[in-house]
């Protein structure tokens, strides 16, 4: 799947949100090395910080049905990750990360470009 095809399959499923305190609804597609494609969605709380963003629920999703870091290969996102979900594409080494920028242009990166230098735990 090319990056825009990800990223639109992002933006159809974000109508499925449930982010009644923001009301920013977030979504995401996460497609792994073996062609399967997994989507997620914000999922806010009462307790505003126990929140999940849109592109943790989405591996989330591949995780649990097996997937581990490597074998997901792209993400499309709705909005610009959050640093807290930089450290998790990093740590499941999305390689390829599309999203619309705040020119309204469609990018995509490497989880390097967006956090580099990155923090890892020490052996
Ligand atoms: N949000 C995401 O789902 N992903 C991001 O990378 C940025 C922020 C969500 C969290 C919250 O439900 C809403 O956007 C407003 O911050």
């Amino acid at each position: 799947m090319t990056g825009e095809e990800l990223y639109e399959r992002a933006v159809a499923v974000s109508q499925r949100a449930y982010a009644p305190y923001s009301n920013y609804l977030v979504g995401a597609a996460v497609e792994t090395r073996d062609g399967r494609v997994f989507e997620g969605v914000n999922v806010e709380n009462a307790a505003y910080p126990l929140g999940v963003c849109a592109e943790k629920s989405a591996i989330v999703k591949a995780v649990s049905e097996g997937y581990g870091p490597g074998e997901i290969a792209a993400i499309g996102i709705t909005a610009s990750p959050c640093g807290g979900c930089r450290q998790w594409l990093t740590e499941f080494r999305v390689e390829r990360i599309t999203f619309r920028n705040s020119a309204g242009d469609l990018v995509s990166y490497s989880p390097s470009d967006l956090l580099p230098d990155t923090w890892d735990l020490p052996e």
